[in-house]
Protein backbone atom coordinates (compact mmCIF):
# COMPACT_ATOMS: atom_id res chain seq x y z
CA UNK A 1 0.00 0.00 0.00
CA UNK A 2 0.95 3.89 0.32
CA UNK A 3 2.34 5.33 -2.67
CA UNK A 4 2.80 4.34 -5.91
CA UNK A 5 6.48 4.14 -7.80
CA UNK A 6 7.54 2.74 -10.91
CA UNK A 7 10.37 0.53 -11.22
CA UNK A 8 12.23 -0.22 -14.31
CA UNK A 9 12.45 -4.05 -15.15
CA UNK A 10 14.31 -5.31 -18.10
CA UNK A 11 13.69 -1.78 -19.57
CA UNK A 12 9.86 -1.72 -19.27
CA UNK A 13 8.49 0.42 -16.74
CA UNK A 14 6.25 -1.67 -13.99
CA UNK A 15 4.43 -0.69 -10.97
CA UNK A 16 4.69 -2.28 -7.78
CA UNK A 17 1.67 -1.53 -5.57
CA UNK A 18 -0.49 -3.17 -3.32
CA UNK A 19 0.66 -6.71 -3.97
CA UNK A 20 0.16 -6.50 -7.63
CA UNK A 21 2.48 -5.89 -10.62
CA UNK A 22 1.22 -3.44 -12.99
CA UNK A 23 3.28 -3.02 -16.35
CA UNK A 24 2.53 0.44 -18.49
CA UNK A 25 0.60 -0.98 -21.51
CA UNK A 26 0.07 2.74 -23.08
CA UNK A 27 1.79 6.02 -21.19
CA UNK A 28 0.08 9.44 -20.51
CA UNK A 29 1.45 10.88 -23.26
CA UNK A 30 0.37 8.45 -26.00
CA UNK A 31 -3.00 8.63 -24.19
CA UNK A 32 -3.34 12.57 -24.72
CA UNK A 33 -2.59 12.70 -28.71
CA UNK A 34 -4.75 9.89 -29.34
CA UNK A 35 -7.88 11.15 -27.24
CA UNK A 36 -7.28 14.57 -28.94
CA UNK A 37 -6.93 12.78 -32.32
CA UNK A 38 -10.28 11.02 -32.12
CA UNK A 39 -11.87 14.51 -30.40
CA UNK A 40 -10.57 15.83 -33.85
CA UNK A 41 -12.76 13.45 -35.89
CA UNK A 42 -15.66 13.81 -34.48
CA UNK A 43 -15.07 17.68 -34.30
CA UNK A 44 -15.35 17.36 -38.26
CA UNK A 45 -17.53 14.55 -38.43
CA UNK A 46 -20.52 15.92 -36.34
CA UNK A 47 -20.48 19.64 -37.62
CA UNK A 48 -23.78 21.38 -37.10
CA UNK A 49 -25.52 18.22 -36.06
CA UNK A 50 -25.46 18.80 -31.76
CA UNK A 51 -24.62 15.61 -30.59
CA UNK A 52 -25.39 14.01 -27.30
CA UNK A 53 -22.34 12.15 -25.94
CA UNK A 54 -23.68 9.24 -24.21
CA UNK A 55 -20.85 8.14 -21.41
CA UNK A 56 -20.95 4.74 -19.83
CA UNK A 57 -20.29 4.94 -16.35
CA UNK A 58 -17.90 3.91 -14.68
CA UNK A 59 -15.12 2.78 -16.72
CA UNK A 60 -15.73 5.80 -19.12
CA UNK A 61 -15.25 9.18 -16.75
CA UNK A 62 -11.90 9.94 -17.56
CA UNK A 63 -12.30 8.98 -21.34
CA UNK A 64 -15.51 11.37 -21.84
CA UNK A 65 -13.70 14.25 -19.25
CA UNK A 66 -10.73 13.96 -21.33
CA UNK A 67 -12.37 13.37 -25.11
CA UNK A 68 -15.25 16.19 -24.76
CA UNK A 69 -12.36 18.96 -24.46
CA UNK A 70 -11.16 18.00 -27.59
CA UNK A 71 -14.03 18.08 -28.95
CA UNK A 72 -14.78 21.95 -30.57
CA UNK A 73 -18.95 21.76 -31.26
CA UNK A 74 -21.19 22.40 -29.09
CA UNK A 75 -22.60 18.98 -27.68
CA UNK A 76 -24.80 17.63 -24.34
CA UNK A 77 -23.98 15.14 -21.76
CA UNK A 78 -26.19 11.84 -20.41
CA UNK A 79 -24.97 9.35 -18.67
CA UNK A 80 -25.63 5.41 -17.99
CA UNK A 81 -24.56 2.91 -15.71
CA UNK A 82 -24.84 -0.49 -16.70
CA UNK A 83 -23.31 -3.79 -14.58
CA UNK A 84 -22.48 -6.80 -15.92
CA UNK A 85 -22.55 -10.20 -13.68
CA UNK A 86 -19.50 -12.12 -13.60
CA UNK A 87 -16.56 -12.11 -11.46
CA UNK A 88 -13.91 -9.69 -11.26
CA UNK A 89 -11.79 -10.21 -14.85
CA UNK A 90 -14.30 -11.97 -16.72
CA UNK A 91 -17.89 -10.53 -17.77
CA UNK A 92 -20.85 -12.50 -17.97
CA UNK A 93 -22.64 -10.98 -20.62
CA UNK A 94 -25.43 -10.78 -18.87
CA UNK A 95 -26.10 -6.47 -18.68
CA UNK A 96 -28.08 -5.00 -16.15
CA UNK A 97 -28.84 -1.02 -16.70
CA UNK A 98 -28.42 0.63 -12.99
CA UNK A 99 -28.82 3.89 -14.38
CA UNK A 100 -30.89 5.01 -17.29
CA UNK A 101 -30.55 8.19 -19.30
CA UNK A 102 -32.11 11.33 -17.93
CA UNK A 103 -33.29 12.73 -21.41
CA UNK A 104 -34.86 11.64 -24.38
CA UNK A 105 -32.68 10.52 -27.45
CA UNK A 106 -35.44 10.29 -29.90
CA UNK A 107 -34.50 11.60 -33.27
CA UNK A 108 -31.22 12.28 -31.55
CA UNK A 109 -27.70 12.00 -32.93
CA UNK A 110 -26.18 9.97 -30.37
CA UNK A 111 -22.62 8.92 -29.62
CA UNK A 112 -21.55 6.04 -26.93
CA UNK A 113 -18.57 7.01 -25.11
CA UNK A 114 -16.64 3.70 -23.58
CA UNK A 115 -13.89 2.71 -22.55
CA UNK A 116 -13.50 -0.86 -23.65
CA UNK A 117 -15.02 -3.59 -25.59
CA UNK A 118 -13.79 -6.60 -24.69
CA UNK A 119 -16.40 -9.75 -25.85
CA UNK A 120 -18.73 -6.64 -27.30
CA UNK A 121 -21.67 -7.84 -25.31
CA UNK A 122 -22.21 -5.13 -22.88
CA UNK A 123 -21.86 -2.89 -26.27
CA UNK A 124 -24.06 -4.68 -27.83
CA UNK A 125 -27.09 -4.85 -25.25
CA UNK A 126 -26.38 -0.96 -24.97
CA UNK A 127 -27.07 -0.23 -28.97
CA UNK A 128 -30.02 -2.71 -28.87
CA UNK A 129 -31.35 -0.81 -26.14
CA UNK A 130 -31.10 2.90 -27.32
CA UNK A 131 -31.63 1.71 -30.87
CA UNK A 132 -35.48 1.37 -29.66
CA UNK A 133 -36.02 4.83 -28.10
CA UNK A 134 -35.50 6.09 -32.01
CA UNK A 135 -32.81 8.17 -31.88
CA UNK A 136 -31.65 9.55 -35.40
CA UNK A 137 -28.59 7.53 -35.36
CA UNK A 138 -25.79 6.16 -33.16
CA UNK A 139 -22.35 5.61 -33.50
CA UNK A 140 -19.59 4.09 -31.42
CA UNK A 141 -16.20 5.86 -29.50
CA UNK A 142 -14.37 3.56 -27.63
CA UNK A 143 -10.75 4.15 -26.13
CA UNK A 144 -10.07 0.41 -26.12
CA UNK A 145 -11.01 -2.50 -28.65
CA UNK A 146 -9.51 -5.96 -26.99
CA UNK A 147 -8.32 -8.39 -29.67
CA UNK A 148 -10.77 -11.60 -28.38
CA UNK A 149 -12.72 -13.55 -30.76
CA UNK A 150 -15.95 -12.15 -31.32
CA UNK A 151 -19.50 -13.44 -32.62
CA UNK A 152 -20.82 -10.10 -33.04
CA UNK A 153 -19.87 -7.63 -35.58
CA UNK A 154 -17.95 -4.79 -34.15
CA UNK A 155 -19.79 -1.18 -33.91
CA UNK A 156 -16.84 0.98 -33.28
CA UNK A 157 -16.46 3.86 -35.57
CA UNK A 158 -13.84 5.95 -33.27
CA UNK A 159 -11.31 3.58 -31.89
CA UNK A 160 -8.62 4.69 -29.75
CA UNK A 161 -6.19 1.71 -29.77
CA UNK A 162 -6.17 -2.25 -30.05
CA UNK A 163 -4.91 -4.37 -27.58
CA UNK A 164 -4.01 -7.47 -26.82
CA UNK A 165 -6.01 -9.93 -24.54
CA UNK A 166 -5.21 -8.87 -21.03
CA UNK A 167 -6.75 -7.71 -18.33
CA UNK A 168 -5.81 -3.79 -18.51
CA UNK A 169 -6.81 -1.07 -15.31
CA UNK A 170 -6.61 2.72 -15.28
CA UNK A 171 -7.28 5.89 -16.78
CA UNK A 172 -11.29 4.89 -15.58
CA UNK A 173 -11.14 1.08 -16.02
CA UNK A 174 -10.31 -0.90 -12.12
CA UNK A 175 -9.61 -4.27 -10.88
CA UNK A 176 -11.99 -4.32 -8.09
CA UNK A 177 -13.11 -0.91 -8.27
CA UNK A 178 -9.51 0.01 -7.73
CA UNK A 179 -7.02 1.86 -9.82
CA UNK A 180 -9.27 3.88 -12.13
CA UNK A 181 -7.56 6.86 -10.96
CA UNK A 182 -3.96 5.80 -12.78
CA UNK A 183 -2.96 8.42 -15.66
CA UNK A 184 -1.82 5.51 -17.68
CA UNK A 185 -3.13 2.25 -18.98
CA UNK A 186 -1.48 -0.75 -17.26
CA UNK A 187 -1.66 -4.67 -17.28
CA UNK A 188 -1.70 -6.30 -14.42
CA UNK A 189 1.31 -9.27 -14.42
CA UNK A 190 0.81 -11.21 -11.69
CA UNK A 191 -0.87 -10.98 -8.09
CA UNK A 192 2.13 -11.13 -5.67
P1 LIG B 1 -17.80 -6.86 -22.53
O1 LIG B 1 -19.28 -6.90 -22.35
O2 LIG B 1 -17.18 -8.24 -22.39
O3 LIG B 1 -17.36 -6.19 -23.82
O4 LIG B 1 -17.19 -6.08 -21.31
C1 LIG B 1 -17.23 -4.74 -21.24
C2 LIG B 1 -17.01 -4.22 -19.85
O5 LIG B 1 -16.21 -5.08 -19.02
C3 LIG B 1 -16.22 -2.94 -19.97
O6 LIG B 1 -17.09 -1.82 -20.15
C4 LIG B 1 -15.45 -2.90 -18.67
O7 LIG B 1 -16.22 -2.30 -17.66
C5 LIG B 1 -15.22 -4.35 -18.33
N1 LIG B 1 -13.88 -4.79 -18.80
C6 LIG B 1 -13.62 -5.56 -19.86
N2 LIG B 1 -12.30 -5.77 -19.99
C7 LIG B 1 -11.70 -5.08 -18.98
C8 LIG B 1 -10.33 -4.89 -18.58
O8 LIG B 1 -9.36 -5.39 -19.18
N3 LIG B 1 -10.14 -4.11 -17.49
C9 LIG B 1 -11.15 -3.53 -16.79
N4 LIG B 1 -12.44 -3.68 -17.13
C10 LIG B 1 -12.72 -4.45 -18.22
MG1 LIG C 1 -17.41 -0.24 -18.50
Amino acid sequence: MGLYKFKKINGEKVLIYDNMKIKVLIDEKKLRRRVRELGQEITRDYKDRDPVLVSVLRGSFIFIADICREIKIPVTFDFMAVSSYGNSKVSSGIVRITKDLEFSIENKEVIIIEDIVDSGRTLNYLVKNLQARNPKNIEVCALLDKDVPRKTENKVKYKGFDIPNKFVVGYGLDFEEKYRNFPFLGHIENEQ
